[in-house]
C-alpha cells in the first residue's frame, strides 16, 4: 500500500481498548472503517493521531475527541492537552478503586478532559476539570458534552499557582488528580504545580498523581515536592501498564504544617 493511502487508512481507524475478545459495535463515527483493538504494546498503532479515541473505564465507554498536531506542542498553546497519555489511561483506571460517591473531584491539567469523565461516569458527586490551556479547555469541554456529563463536570481554566483562578474553582478537594503533569517541558511551573497541589487538598485529601518518567529533569519536581508532601509510588493497576517500567502511580499525603 502507498504512504498515502496507508495513512488514509490510518486516519479514519478508531481505537477501542475493548479488548480482543469484545464484540464490535458500529462506533459513533460516520468516517471509521474499522476498529483497531488498542495496546499500549502494539507498536504499529499511533493513538496520539487519532481523530477520536472510544476508551473503556470499567463497564463505562468514553468517547474522547483528540486535537493531535505535529507542530511542536501537540497542537495546544502550552502542549500536549490535545491528546490523551498513557499516564490518563492509568489514572482513569485507579479511580475504578476509590470510593467517588458524593466526592468533589478536582483534575490539574487534564487537557482534552479524559480522567474528570471517567471520575463522573464512575459517581464523583461534582468534577471541576481545569487546564492552564484554553485550547485543552475548549477541547475538554466538548468531550463533556459529548459524554453527557455536563451536569457533572464543569470545565474551568486554572492556571497552577495564579491565585485567583485557583481561588475560583472553590477548593479544598475531596480528590485531586492530575496525569502526566511532572514533565520536562513544564520544568518552569514545578513550584506553581506544587502550589495549586497545596492549594486544592487538606491533610484528608485523596491526591492521585499518575506519572511516565521520561526524563532526569523530573527530579526537580519530585524535590519541590518533598517540602509539602510524602508519598507512596505503586505500579499501575491497568493490565496495559502494570509492567511498563516508566509509568507509575503515586499517592500523596499532606505533610502536617
Ligand atoms: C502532557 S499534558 C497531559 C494531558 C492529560 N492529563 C493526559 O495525561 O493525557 C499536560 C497538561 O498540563 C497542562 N499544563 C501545563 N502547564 C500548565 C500550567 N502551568 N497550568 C495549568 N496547566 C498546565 C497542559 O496544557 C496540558 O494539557
Amino acid at each position: 500500500m502507498s504512504k498515502a493511502a496507508t495513512s488514509a487508512v490510518r486516519a479514519r481507524v478508531v481505537q477501542s481498548d475493548l479488548g480482543a475478545g469484545a464484540a464490535l459495535e458500529p462506533v459513533p463515527d460516520e468516517g471509521a472503517l474499522q476498529v483497531a483493538v488498542w495496546s499500549a504494546n502494539n507498536p504499529y498503532f499511533d493513538e496520539k493521531r487519532l481523530e477520536r479515541r472510544l476508551l473503556l473505564v470499567g463497564e463505562h465507554r468514553i468517547n474522547i475527541r483528540q486535537a493531535w498536531k505535529p507542530d511542536g506542542k501537540g497542537g495546544t498553546e502550552i502542549g500536549y492537552g490535545a491528546v490523551v497519555y498513557p499516564s490518563a489511561v492509568v489514572l482513569a483506571d485507579e479511580l475504578r478503586e476509590v470510593a467517588l460517591d458524593g466526592k468533589r473531584v478536582v483534575e490539574l491539567g487534564a487537557g482534552h478532559g479524559f480522567v474528570s469523565i471517567a471520575a463522573a461516569v464512575l459517581g464523583a458527586a461534582q468534577v471541576v476539570c481545569t487546564d492552564g490551556d484554553e485550547g485543552s479547555c475548549s477541547l475538554a469541554a466538548v468531550n463533556v458534552a459529548d459524554n453527557s456529563v455536563e451536569g457533572t463536570v464543569e470545565v474551568s481554566r486554572m492556571l497552577w499557582g495564579d491565585e485567583e483562578m485557583q481561588r475560583a474553582v472553590r477548593p479544598p478537594f475531596d480528590v485531586v488528580v492530575a496525569a502526566d503533569v511532572a514533565a520536562m517541558v513544564y520544568e518552569e511551573a514545578f513550584a506553581s504545580l506544587v502550589e495549586c497541589l497545596l492549594a486544592m487538598s487538606t491533610e484528608e485529601s485523596l491526591i492521585l498523581l499518575a506519572y511516565e518518567k521520561r526524563h532526569g529533569t523530573e527530579r526537580k519536581f519530585f524535590h519541590k515536592l518533598a517540602k509539602f508532601f510524602t508519598w507512596e509510588e505503586r505500579k499501575p493497576r491497568h493490565p496495559d501498564f502494570c509492567d511498563v517500567e516508566a509509568m507509575w502511580v503515586l499517592q500523596l499525603k499532606r505533610k502536617p504544617r
